[in-house]
């Protein structure tokens, strides 16, 4: 398998296309990237268990993102500044302007959220609210409020669940409208179908997705297999 054993990204073109629990898959411009970490699996576990109630499933998905989201700032932009330690003088590095901007997809992506700015405090925040109609399963943006011009900016946007790819799609392509030069969606699980869209729709785009695990496959309602369920009723309580 190509992933490298502490999780990083491999640059595109070096990696073959690996489906199952865990791999890193590069392919044009698009990257995916799969979190392979016992603690990562773990939480994973506990969130897919259909037991596991709404508070338990927030306090886990809460720490599933940080572990993520430690992997998918692997390439934040930081700037050289110079600082006096009670010793010496040195050199450190500081997170570089502009800031990120971090965008969470409505409702469900607001579970992931504080796990996403702990790591990120600086990080400006956005809003995205997306719906996907249940018949023909495309994606329609009910809410925005996000900075008109993303020049420049690294954008991390988070939804927990990467299905049909429709969502993260029409989100991204807003953000890339908007002038974002480099966006990374963090997921807690992928479908392979949805990736195979995010790849066609997106190639060529700057593109990273970072989740904890690629599934086997959609259902005829399109739930990911063996998934978790519906992640917004699963964290906020109204299954
Ligand atoms: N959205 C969810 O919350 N769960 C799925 O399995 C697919 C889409």
């Amino acid at each position: 398998m190509p992933a490298t054993s502490h999780g990083r990204v491999l640059p595109p073109g070096t990696a073959r296309r690996a489906p199952g629990p865990s791999g890193s898959v590069s392919v044009d411009v698009m990257r995916i990237h799969v979190v392979d970490h016992p603690l990562v699996a773990h939480k994973l576990t506990t969130l897919r268990d259909k037991r596991t109630d709404s508070p338990t499933f927030r306090r886990l998905a809460d720490e599933l993102v940080t572990l993520l989201a430690y992997e998918a700032t692997r390439d934040v932009r930081t700037e050289q500044v110079d600082i006096e330690t009670p010793v010496t003088a040195t050199t450190g590095v500081r997170l570089s302007h502009p800031r990120p901007l971090v965008v969470p997809i409505l409702r469900a992506g607001l579970g992931m959220l504080d796990g996403m700015v702990r790591l990120l405090p600086t990080a400006e925040v956005g809003f995205m609210g997306m719906v996907r109609n249940e018949e023909t399963y495309a994606a329609h943006t009910y809410a925005t409020r996000m900075p008109d011009d993303l020049s420049g900016r690294q954008v991390y946007v988070v939804d927990p669940m990467l299905a049909t790819g429709g969502t993260l799609v029409a989100a991204i392509r807003e953000l890339i409208k908007r002038g974002a030069d480099d966006v990374t969606a963090i997921c807690l699980l992928a479908a392979p179908e949805g990736v195979a869209v995010m790849e066609k729709e997106l190639a060529g785009t700057p593109v990273t997705v970072v989740t904890a695990a690629v599934d086997e496959r959609l259902n005829e309602a399109r739930y990911i297999v063996p998934g978790l369920g519906d992640a917004g009723d699963r964290m906020y309580g109204t299954a």
